[in-house]
């Protein structure tokens, strides 16, 4: 596809992947941070998805990765296994990084939710959520693709990343829900 330059690659993928960041706010959102049940199966699903994408992640998602399995240490929690049946890539692209430098801003206003409604949760077990409340890397990928305009000429292959990134978490949530469903 292409749109010429009217819009950079920033709005671009922000359009096309509109409907897929709903469908994980939606499910992310429904977990009540109110309660220690809510929150563990928030930080068990998205554990599920960094776990996955463990081999594909720079120094600033590891550092989130990690900070997400001291939470699940602290609060004597299984590592989840990656899932299963998921081809990765060899190295991550700009579509890939927009999804998860993407979601920390979502981060923040978790991380407000959790010290509202779980003081003492958020005192004991918020690593994840504070590490990815460092908004900074995102703002240096956000600046670079608010200047490209000639990223949208490619093809569609960065749009197509950035989708699996985000279907890797709605997986992730499923996979997650339907375990703690058996349990409970
Ligand atoms: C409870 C779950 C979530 C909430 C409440 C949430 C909330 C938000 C908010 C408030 C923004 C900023 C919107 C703006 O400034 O226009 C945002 C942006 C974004 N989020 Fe989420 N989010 C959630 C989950 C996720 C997940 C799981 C991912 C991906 C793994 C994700 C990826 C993104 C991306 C890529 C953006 C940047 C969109 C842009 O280009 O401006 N979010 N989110």
């Amino acid at each position: 596809m292409s749109v010429g330059n009217s819009i950079s690659l920033r709005e671009w993928l922000r359009r096309d992947t509109a409907q897929a960041h709903a469908r994980v706010d939606a499910l992310f959102g429904s977990c009540d941070f109110a309660t220690e049940q809510g929150y563990t199966v928030f930080l068990l699903a998205q554990a599920r998805a960094w776990e996955t994408l463990r081999p594909l992640l720079d120094d600033d998602s590891m550092a989130r990765a990690d900070a997400l399995r001291r939470d699940l240490e602290t609060l004597d929690l299984p590592e989840p296994e990656p899932l299963r049946d998921v081809s990765l890539p060899a190295k991550a692209s700009l579509g890939h990084r927009y999804v998860l430098e993407g979601s920390r801003l979502g981060s923040t206003v978790l991380l407000r939710e959790l010290a509202a409604s779980s003081p003492e949760l958020s005192a004991r077990a918020s690593a994840y959520l504070t590490e990815s409340a460092r908004i900074e890397p995102w703002k240096q990928l956000s600046t670079g693709l608010q200047k490209d305009r000639d990223g949208c000429d490619n093809d569609g292959a960065i749009i197509d990343d950035a989708l699996f990134v985000f279907g890797l978490f709605e997986e992730a949530w499923r996979a997650t829900d339907s375990a703690q469903a058996k349990i409970g």
